[in-house]
């Protein structure tokens, strides 16, 4: 293959250099397009087409159904390996040596506790917030309390903010269920793994000692790795291009948790559940849904099907579906809804629109009845996703930050209208 692309406009003929990656994606370099063209720009609505940055953190073939996080398949990472060490490599590059993994967990501990006041922003938000309303104000409010900036430059200053989000967050995450539910803020144990903690902060009674379930704990071990980066998707692209105003870590992670809130990206597994709920209350009858979803009058659709890169099966969508017998039957829980969610994604693969279309379960269409059997609330279920993703946030802000990336400011065609004069307020 060449290593240019030739551009046509009219008359003139325009040479760009191409860029391959380490897995051979090939894609345009246009840095010079507007300027050598005098003006000529690009668009592309949702960026379908449009890389915004060289990534090494994560990679993702949804034609071949790949997901890999430095180099490791999500497979293999799901099994062998915890959401500490996943993290780490993630946001450090490598798979963590014992001593690494040690020290990175012991630094983390001593970064567990938030301050005190932040009791009162949570005491100040009425009992209706959405919690991915409060997580992303808190995460803000951060920044309040930890008001020195990050040199990025320093390796140690970065370290430090790393490690106290890190040891922060989970404390924010906790109490925004724990303020719903009326429960007492606590705090974690440092005698505990990092996701026992994060487990014993959301469950414990008042009234009684925490008991961690195993099961438990490693459904959700497998469930914040599966969700601990996808590549430049919403809430990342939108967390390296809030960092790219030199905006802090704090303040860009609450700007990529807002964008994880929709339920076209991480709201989805909330939207799935309240779906499945809704079929079961209409009866079960998942064909009526079905054609729902493929009439383009109505404005449903099925939630946890189809995804922007995945043209195949998700492969995080096939760990979980295993994960979730595991622990439905473990745990002895009977769930109607496993059962309406197993028919629609039968009905939904042999089903032409959804063949043709190349809509398959994506990553959410079972995290929530996981989350549901551990006894989460639905309204928390982003917030869940938001807690595995931060390790991939963190990584993604680094990368952009150490690369010295320009701020992100795309451009745009003006569809409006000409100069025209001022109307004074009689004659309009
Ligand atoms: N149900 C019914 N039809 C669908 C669905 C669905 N879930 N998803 C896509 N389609 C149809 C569209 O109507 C469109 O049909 P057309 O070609 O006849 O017009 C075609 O499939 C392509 O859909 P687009 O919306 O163009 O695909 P896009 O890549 O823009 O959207 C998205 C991807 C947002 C995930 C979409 O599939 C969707 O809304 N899914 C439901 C929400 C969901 O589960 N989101 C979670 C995503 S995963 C994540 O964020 C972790």
């Amino acid at each position: 293959m060449s290593d240019t692309a030739r551009l046509q406009i009219g008359e003139n003929s325009y040479e760009f250099p191409l860029v391959k990656g380490t897995e051979n994606e090939v894609a345009i370099n246009i840095k010079t397009l507007r300027t050598a063209t005098n003006g000529v720009i690009t668009i592309d609505p949702g960026y379908k087409n449009t890389g915004s940055c060289e990534s090494a953190i994560t990679f993702l073939d949804g034609e071949k159904g790949i997901l890999r996080y430095r180099g490791y398949s999500i497979e293999e990472l799901a099994e062998k390996a915890d959401f500490l060490e996943v993290a780490f490599a993630l946001i450090f590059g490598e798979l963590p040596t014992k001593e690494q993994l040690e020290k990175f967990h012991k630094d983390i501990k001593s970064n567990s506790v938030v301050d005190d006041d932040i009791k009162k922003i949570v005491d100040a938000f009425p009992k209706s917030a959405h919690p991915m309303g409060i997580l992303s104000s808190l995460t803000s409010a951060l920044t309040a309390f930890n008001p020195s900036s990050v040199n990025v430059d320093s390796e140690e200053d970065m370290y430090n903010a790393i490690v106290k989000i890190m040891g922060k967050f989970p404390v924010l995450v906790a109490w925004t269920m724990r303020k719903k539910q009326g429960l007492p803020l606590n705090y974690g144990s440092k005698s505990l793994g990092y996701v026992e903690n994060i487990m014993k902060m959301m469950f414990e009674q008042p009234n009684e000692d925490y008991e961690i379930d195993t099961v438990v704990k490693d459904a959700l071990d497998k469930l914040l790795i599966l969700h601990a980066d996808h590549e430049q998707n919403c809430s990342t692209s939108t967390v390296r291009i809030a960092g790219s105003s030199h905006a802090g870590l704090f303040a860009s992670l609450s700007a990529g948790i807002s964008a994880l809130w929709g339920p076209l990206h991480g709201g989805a597994n909330q939207a799935v559940l309240e779906m499945l709920e809704a079929i079961k209350e209409d009866g079960g009858d998942t064909k009526k849904y079905m054609a729902k979803a493929k009439d383009k009058n109505d404005p449903f659709r099925l939630m946890g099907f189809g995804h922007r890169v995945y043209k195949n099966f998700d492969p995080r969508a096939k760990i979980i579906k295993v994960a979730a017998d595991e622990v439905l039957n473990n745990l002895g829980i009977q769930d109607p809804i496993l059962a309406i969610a197993k028919d629609l994604e039968q009905e939904a693969l042999n089903d032409p629109y959804f063949v043709e279309r190349k809509l398959y379960p994506n990553v959410d269409f079972y995290s929530g009845i996981i989350y549901r059997a551990m006894g989460i609330p639905v309204e928390m279920f982003t917030v869940m996703f938001a807690l595995g993703r931060l390790p991939g946030w963190i990584a993604q802000w680094k990368e952009m930050r150490l690369n010295h990336e320009p701020i992100g400011r795309p451009r745009q065609i003006y569809i409006g209208e000409n100069l025209r004069p001022f109307k004074s307020i009689e004659n309009r």
